[in-house]
């Protein structure tokens, strides 16, 4: 069995984050979303993966390699447009040969690892196996209304959804979804999309197995979802303190504290990650909080926050909480006179002042 994992499409959600960056290297608990793609295939035993990739090519190709570091071979496949997940399975053709695949969302995280599913799929007869959660939000997502435990019906971000079963961005198919994906026509917004595919083969008469995930799963396509599986991951993270940390600072619960970063005159509060060459003083760093590598975190306090690197945040004075704050972005105190605020933000950027 082959991988297929998305990491082509725009971000436009992030922005400005991914005006710089692949909204699928924005990191969670310090760790590239589509890592955990990788990981979760990898652990299902997949070796063989392809990664399709759009204009953030070469940066996603710099961070992922070869595939060596874990294991894996990747092949990368060139989309030279977003037009679709059904037209990224398309121009995978060559690549997935007839084998059956499993195709996984690089903006997506699922706890529970997808090992299981991927034997069900092998040792069963379905065609397809599609994963479905429920959702205060259906609008959001691919939406499947079923019938005695069967799919009936899927429609792509409905406006009257017919259930609150979202498609989360997991899909095993065997080739007869080529089928699909050569019959179907675009939609509304122009893309080919992968549940119209799923919904030929349903049509058709092909088996689609529904399978209902009860443990977490995230699409992090948003900044809200992104810091909330921040905090999920960060959750389940064990501590392991291998930086400095002077006599006059206290870590508490699970904080893992990158060997080379330093903390002076602090509160480290877990869960809570923070990177090698980052320095954190006279500040208080509260839960849910990861912090890359090479910042500085100065006389403020943060929690319920990522902060990528190269950051500076000194003199504060309150606390910032539920923020994302990009690459060498920096945040200080302006001096007392003028009392003024001052800025220079880049577009599209969202700045909350009390
Ligand atoms: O996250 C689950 C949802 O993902 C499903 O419920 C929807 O049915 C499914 O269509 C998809 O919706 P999104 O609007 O979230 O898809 P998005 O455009 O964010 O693309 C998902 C991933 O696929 C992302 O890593 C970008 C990549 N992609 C996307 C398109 C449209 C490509 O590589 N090529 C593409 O053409």
């Amino acid at each position: 069995m082959k991988g297929l994992i998305l990491s082509g499409g725009k971000g436009t959600r992030l922005r400005p984050l991914t005006f710089t960056q692949a909204k699928q290297l924005v990191p969670v608990a310090n760790k590239p979303v589509l890592f955990y793609g990788i990981e979760a295939l990898k652990e299902a035993g997949i070796k063989d993966i392809g990664i399709v990739v759009g204009d953030t090519q070469e940066e996603i190709k710099e961070a992922v390699g070869d595939g060596s570091r874990w294991g894996v071979r990747i092949t990368y496949i060139p989309q030279d447009a977003p037009l679709g997940l059904a037209h990224a399975v398309k121009i995978s053709e060559d690549f997935l040969k007839n084998e059956p695949f499993v195709m996984y969302l690089g903006d997506n995280i699922l706890k529970s690892g997808i090992s299981s599913l991927v034997e069900e799929f092998k040792e069963g007869k379905a065609n397809s196996l599609i994963l479905l959660t429920e959702v205060p939000n259906p609008q959001m997502f691919g939406v499947a209304e079923l019938e005695n435990g069967k799919v009936k019906r899927l429609v792509e971000k409905p406006k009257k959804p017919l259930s609150n079963l979202a498609l989360v961005g997991v899909y095993m198919f065997d080739p007869h979804v080529f089928e699909a994906v050569h019959s179907i026509k675009p939609s509304w917004r122009s893309e080919l999309e992968i549940t119209d595919s799923i919904q030929y083969l349903v049509d058709q008469g092909y088996e689609v197995h529904p399978h209902l995930v009860t443990g977490w799963w995230k699409d992090t396509g948003k900044i809200k979802d992104i810091l909330e599986a921040n905090r999920l991951i960060l959750e389940g993270i064990s501590g392991k303190v291998e930086g400095k940390v002077d006599k006059e600072s206290k870590v508490n619960g699970q904080v893992v504290l990158e060997k080379g970063a330093v903390v002076k005159n602090s509160v480290i509060r877990g869960p809570a990650i923070i990177a090698a060459q980052t320095e954190i003083k006279d500040s208080y760093v509260g839960p849910f909080t990861s912090i890359q590598s090479g910042c500085r975190v100065v006389h403020t306090e943060i929690e319920h926050s990522i902060v990528l690197e190269g950051s500076e945040i000194c003199d504060v004075g309150g606390r910032i909480d539920e923020s994302l704050i990009g690459r060498k972005v920096k945040i200080f105190r302006c001096p007392p006179k003028p009392s003024v605020y001052r800025f220079m933000v880049g577009d599209m950027s969202e700045i909350g002042i009390k």
